[in-house]
């Protein structure tokens, strides 16, 4: 074995360095290029395959060997990085376990279930040979008319990076080299969330401070836990698209975050300086900005491949900007262990595998939220003997998947849902009939068409029956990319259908299959008890029939608010204050449920807060009063009295889930740090600024439900 690259004793560092100083510039630029299998014929994918393309995306199976062993046969035998979107488990293979959407995930305030889906999904993406997950999603969602709102962990940074760290840590280990384990990608850098309106990927009002501030926290959480790729984002600052602002890019993200992975564009990010952003006249110039500007491997546009090599002679493009590229794409190959195994090895019989599957209904279960429970309408009591359970979205698979399975890109296009799976209505039923309860089902209406309705036979149903089930919720027409609403009330005649079925006087649970929050408020104040689901995956369905039979107390809380009126969006506990506290004259500036809340089957009592500034340390008791066991989390915010630039009115700094046994008390304890107590002035620096804060720990982000404690720092 001569050459230094190809011996495994060698750092990753030095075997890149060996390895491009052996390259031509064309080998060096294919490097640089992703190829989306999914989007030319397959002979191109070969040729690409024989230059050296340094990764593909979207190809699975018998079709990447073929392309692998293309480019292992090559002068250099460098592998190709296969990648995948593994958004909530490797869902685009048909068969795989489908786990809730990263919401619902949210929903739980679980790092443990986080890690564990990251875990559990690299096991099966590794099982298909791949190497790599294009997750997780550090977006914040904060006009949640966007479409791309399920896909995010909620509106906070904090909870954000927490979550998306652990998630980071459970697909790829401590080792990038194991056979189940695969490289993750924090994305999309940064700021996609914010555009204007909430028209994905349209203008975006964002500053230098704001986004580090806001929107680079959940990042640097990422970087700090390792994670081997960033994606750049669609969206702009102050009038640069990020994929070619140097700033955030190689500034802030390569030289402060010191982030040693590599930077991957989004689809086409480089076509689109030049077609969507116009700062590009043509490919040349877009790639010129796009490279220099520090993303290291360009997703699906191929010419930037003769692009880059002509940059590069012509002298408009530093060869040494070329060289940092690939070494970082390099580097990652060396460390995932390709060149010793270029194709994992996992178990075949793995996917959706029962162990995987009880991981999914865990992690349903925790994502479930109980919005309103009036009077004793939940758990169901023993005197129930049958059940009306209404709706489309109740027995519709596909729409409690939500996006990015093998339903929305099918790779193989088998559109069967792959058993087994439970929707609202199965689930209720596989729990009903041990208990001999009949189940009713009438469909309603459509989720979308206002024509497609038959609201009189789901009252019919429902007034014969002792408990009436609705579920309302959105489809999968209405999610993803592109598919953002202006209105986020009830389509369809969804709102009619509960208005009919509250008018028989009956207490009704309402069930939300949804991406996201919609705008329930008039449910809200008529509703028996509300329940949001989210899209929970592939048990979601029987998560929701446990809560409704009370086999399971429902812990999970908001990460993220549910608006009063789509009117009212963006809406989020962690604004900003000013005059006339941010009121509408015709609706409240409040959400209808805020970050954080979330009841339980049992009552909880929060008291003896005490703060200790010396080392910085919080304390709470928290009392289980009810007469069920639950969990709650328990919340700590935190708000900088007087500060240079203003500060939100309040910050979540740290959580905790605490299990308590009913008359149970247990005292939770939080290190803080002073960097938790920061903000970032009008130079741009995060800084502590000392002086008096206010500490609030409580259920929620409701100020009148939090105990508050003041902290005066020293400077
Ligand atoms: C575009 C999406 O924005 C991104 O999230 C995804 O990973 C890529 N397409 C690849 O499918």
């Amino acid at each position: 074995m001569s050459e230094l690259y190809k011996n495994p004793a060698n750092t990753a560092d030095e075997r890149a360095s060996d390895l491009l100083s052996r390259m031509t510039l064309e080998q060096k630029a294919a490097q640089m290029i992703q190829i989306a299998y999914s989007d030319i014929p397959r002979e191109e994918s070969l040729l690409w395959a024989e230059r050296g393309a340094g990764s593909f995306l979207h190809v699975l199976g018998d079709n990447a060997r073929e392309l692998q062993n293309i480019a292992l046969s090559s002068r250099l035998g460098i592998p190709i990085l296969f990648g995948i979107d593994a958004i909530h488990g490797h869902g685009l293979h048909h068969g795989a376990t489908i786990f809730p959407s990263q919401l619902a995930t949210a929903c739980s305030w679980d790092p443990g279930i986080a890690e564990e889906i990251g875990r559990i999904t690299a096991l099966e993406v590794a099982a298909d040979g791949l190497h790599w997950t294009f997750s997780p999603v550090l977006c914040l969602a904060r006009d949640t008319r966007w479409g791309r709102t399920g896909e995010t962990f909620g509106e906070d940074p904090y909870l954000t990076g927490v979550l998306g760290a652990s998630m980071i840590r459970g697909y790829q280990g401590d080792d990038l080299r194991a056979d189940d384990r695969i490289l993750a990608c924090a994305k999309h850098y940064i700021g996609y969330g914010e555009a204007t309106g909430a028209r994905d990927s349209y203008d975006t009002e964002m500053t230098f401070r704001k986004m580090r501030e806001v929107f680079l926290p959940p990042f640097q959480k990422a970087v700090e836990a390792g994670c081997a790729s960033i994606m750049t984002a669609y969206g702009s600052i102050d009038g640069t698209p990020f994929t070619s602002s140097e700033t955030s890019l190689k500034t802030i993200l390569k030289d402060e975050l010191g982030f040693e992975g590599f930077v991957v564009t989004d689809w086409k990010n480089v076509e689109s300086l030049v077609v969507n952003q116009y700062v590009a006249a043509d490919l040349y110039d877009a790639n010129r900005m796009a490279v220099s500007a520090g993303n290291d491997l360009i997703m699906n546009t191929p010419s930037c491949y003769e692009h880059i090599i002509q940059l590069v002679n012509d002298g408009r493009l530093d060869i040494r900007i070329v060289d940092d590229a690939v070494r970082r794409v390099l580097r990652i190959k060396f460390l995932a262990g390709l060149f010793e195994k270029p194709e994992k090895k996992g178990d075949p019989d793995i996917f959706g595998c029962p162990k995987h599957l009880d991981s999914a209904l865990r992690a349903a279960r925790g994502s479930i939220v109980l919005l309103e429970n009036r009077g004793d309408t939940l758990p169901f009591s023993g005197k129930i003997r049958s059940i009306a359970v209404i709706g489309s979205n109740a027995d519709d698979i596909k729409a409690q998947y939500g996006d990015w399975t093998y339903f929305s890109h099918p790779y193989p296009s088998d559109i069967r849902p792959a058993p087994p799976f439970h929707t609202v209505l199965s689930g209720i039923k596989e729990l009903a009939g041990p208990l001999g309860i009949e189940v009713q089902y009438s469909r309603g209406c459509d989720v979308m068409d206002v024509n497609d309705a038959d609201i009189e036979a789901a009252a019919a149903v429902a007034a014969g029956c002792d408990a009436v089930v609705l579920v309302v919720g959105d489809v999968y027409d209405q999610v993803g990319e592109g598919k953002d609403r202006a209105d986020l009330a009830l389509s369809g005649a969804q709102q009619a259908l509960f208005d009919r079925l509250i008018s028989l006087g009956k207490p009704i649970t309402t069930v939300l299959v949804a991406s996201k929050p919609l705008c329930v408020t008039d449910i809200s104040k008529k509703t028996g008890a509300l329940l949001a689901a989210f899209n929970g995956g592939q048990y979601g369905g029987l998560a929701v029939a446990e809560v409704l039979f009370g086999q399971f107390n429902p812990s999970g809380k908001l990460p993220i608010s549910f608006p009063r009126h789509s009117g009212q969006l963006p809406v989020y506990y962690n604004h900003l204050p000013g005059w006339h506290r941010g009121q509408y004259c015709d609706v409240s500036a409040d959400p209808l449920y805020t970050f954080g809340y979330g009841l339980s089957y049992t009552s909880f009592e929060y008291s003896e807060l005490q703060v200790d500034p010396d080392e910085l340390t919080v304390s709470v008791t928290v009392k289980n009063t009810g007469v069920r066991a639950g969990s709650e989390v328990v919340q700590v915010y935190f708000r900088d009295m007087v500060s240079s630039v203003i500060t939100p009115v309040k910050q979540l700094i740290a959580f905790e889930k605490l299990s308590l046994e009913p008359g149970e008390e247990k005292t939770a304890v939080f290190k803080l740090n002073r960097s938790d107590l920061s903000l970032v002035n009008t130079e741009e620096k995060r800084v502590t600024e000392p002086g008096v804060f206010m500490v609030m720990v409580g259920g929620d982000s409701r100020d009148e439900w939090l105990l508050k404690a003041e902290l005066v720092l020293n400077g």
